[in-house]
């Protein structure tokens, strides 16, 4: 894993947890397995089951299922909580923010809470507590890090595409310093 990758990709794993922690009991990311992630992060298999918080029955290899059967959610929700695999892909990473964050009070809201850019959503609003017992830039952090994790499992290549972009600008670096050293030399043979 490239140096200039690293903050990335630690974004991306710090956020794949804080899914598991806040949003996997009613999400999956079916695109995605558990071995995906660890590949991402660098884990063995131990190290991936105990920073995902697996069950000893998951298999590394299994997808990334959420823990609620649908006929739980719809008798809780009224509703199955869609898929997250590709949301980002279809409303963009700032939609997603927004709406995270946008939970406003609404006491005749089924949850008591409403949501400034999903209006009447059926999802409580999961991560309000955290915003009380964390500081301002952390909550953004932790927000930040939830958007990036489900932007990478929406398009995990633009990671490769990252890098490749890295590779050129190193190569594109080093033609330049060959020219100048070849400028350097012709124009000693001139003077
Ligand atoms: C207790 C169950 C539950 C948890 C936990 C949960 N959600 Fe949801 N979520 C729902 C339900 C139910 C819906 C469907 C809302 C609707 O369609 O009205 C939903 C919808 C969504 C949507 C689609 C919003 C839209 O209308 O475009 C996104 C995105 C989302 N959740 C992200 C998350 C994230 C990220 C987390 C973790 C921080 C999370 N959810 C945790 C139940 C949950």
């Amino acid at each position: 894993m490239a140096d200039s990758q690293s903050d990335e990709v630690q974004h991306i794993v710090q956020g794949s947890i804080t899914f598991r922690q806040y949003c996997s009991g009613c999400h999956s990311i079916q695109r995605q397995s558990y071995e995906d992630l660890a590949r991402l992060a660098g884990w063995n298999d131990k190290a991936a089951k105990k920073q995902l918080m697996l069950s000893s029955s998951t298999q590394i290899t299994d997808r990334n299922l959420s823990a609620l059967p649908d006929e739980s959610a719809k008798a809780s929700f009224g509703i199955v909580p869609p898929d997250l695999s590709l949301y980002v892909t279809q409303h963009g990473s700032e939609y997603l923010y927004h709406f995270l964050t946008g939970f406003y009070p609404d006491q005749h809201a089924r949850f008591g809470v409403n949501n400034k850019v999903a209006r009447n959503t059926l999802m409580p609003d999961i991560l309000g507590p955290l915003q009380n017992i964390m500081s301002k830039e952390s909550y953004h952090k932790l927000v930040s890090e939830l958007v990036s994790y489900l932007s990478y499992t929406s398009d995990p290549s633009t990671i490769d595409r990252e890098g490749v972009g890295v590779g050129v600008l190193v190569f594109l670096s080093l033609l330049l310093a060959l020219c100048w050293l070849l400028k350097k030399e012709y124009w000693r043979d001139v003077e």
